[in-house]
């Protein structure tokens, strides 16, 4: 009997921690340290990064630690690049496999009621698929990987000074074609933005809220079709804050 529970176990914790996650973030390339319990709101344990299926799920925002403080915040400015670094089951090891999909980031104030407060969400950045050289969003993270180190990067708008919250969201497709299937890998890091920006970030998007289950972009290929296109991948979300002065992948764009 005993043998059996040891044996069924053992799959069940390898799967669950092969999963992808923040490491840390570095800032105008200056690497901030381990981010993990420190500055990013994600709960590291042995299910650290298992991915989020229900969009309806107060978790969609950050995570499980989406809605605790963490000792420490990243200052940084307006023009500041901040690349989070995304890993497997240790730092360096970025590997996709067959997980695949769209990145997507989010900024919001870092209100006192948590990161679920309605329509308190922008959204800075977005990439889905090129057809091109036929690579989705996270396939750049391991393309040369000593180089990219698993990053993106978002530059910091010209918002007014206060508390923040950066999410950077992974969606990986290869289940979604089921009910649910879609992985949604939500990771927050706290900023603390000291320049004197006029810009307040928009809103609009609510997490949860704006993710419908099974709408196009979280079911694919659509319900009712067998394949579809990914140049016509329909990314969730919204459109772009047209302020927003963008980021992008290290691997396609630099
Ligand atoms: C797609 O990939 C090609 C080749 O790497 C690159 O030149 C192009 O800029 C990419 N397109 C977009 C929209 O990112």
């Amino acid at each position: 009997m005993t043998f059996i529970h040891l044996a069924s176990a053992i799959p069940l914790i390898a799967s669950a921690s092969a999963h992808i996650s923040i490491y840390g973030v570095w800032i105008n390339g200056e690497f901030q340290g381990d981010g993990r319990n420190l500055y990013e709101r994600t709960k590291f344990n042995i299910a650290m990064n298992a991915p989020l299926r229900n969009p309806d799920w107060s978790y969609i925002a950050c995570h499980t630690l989406g809605n605790r403080e963490q000792p420490k915040w990243l200052e940084v400015k307006a023009g500041d690049t901040v690349a989070p670094e995304w890993f497997w089951t240790e730092r360096g090891d970025f590997y996709t496999g067959n997980h695949v999909g769209p990145l997507l980031v989010y900024m919001a104030p870092a209100v006192s009621t948590g990161p679920n407060t309605p329509n308190i969400w922008t959204k800075l950045y977005h990439y889905a698929y090129n057809g091109t050289d036929h690579l989705w969003a996270d396939d750049y993270f391991q393309k040369d990987a000593t180089v990219t180190k698993g990053h993106h990067f978002i530059t910091i708008p010209d918002v007014p000074p206060g508390d923040y919250l950066i999410r950077s969201e992974i969606i990986t497709l290869q289940e979604a074609s089921h009910l649910n299937g879609a992985q949604h890998y939500p990771s927050c890091v706290q900023v603390r933005v000291v320049t004197d920006g006029k810009t307040v970030l928009p809103g609009g998007v609510s997490f949860p809220g704006t993710y419908v289950l099974n709408q196009p972009g979280l079911r694919w290929p659509p319900e009712g079709t067998n394949n579809a296109d990914p140049t016509a991948y329909p990314l969730p979300g919204g459109e772009v804050w047209k302020n927003s002065p963008g980021g992008g992948i290290y691997g396609l764009n630099a």
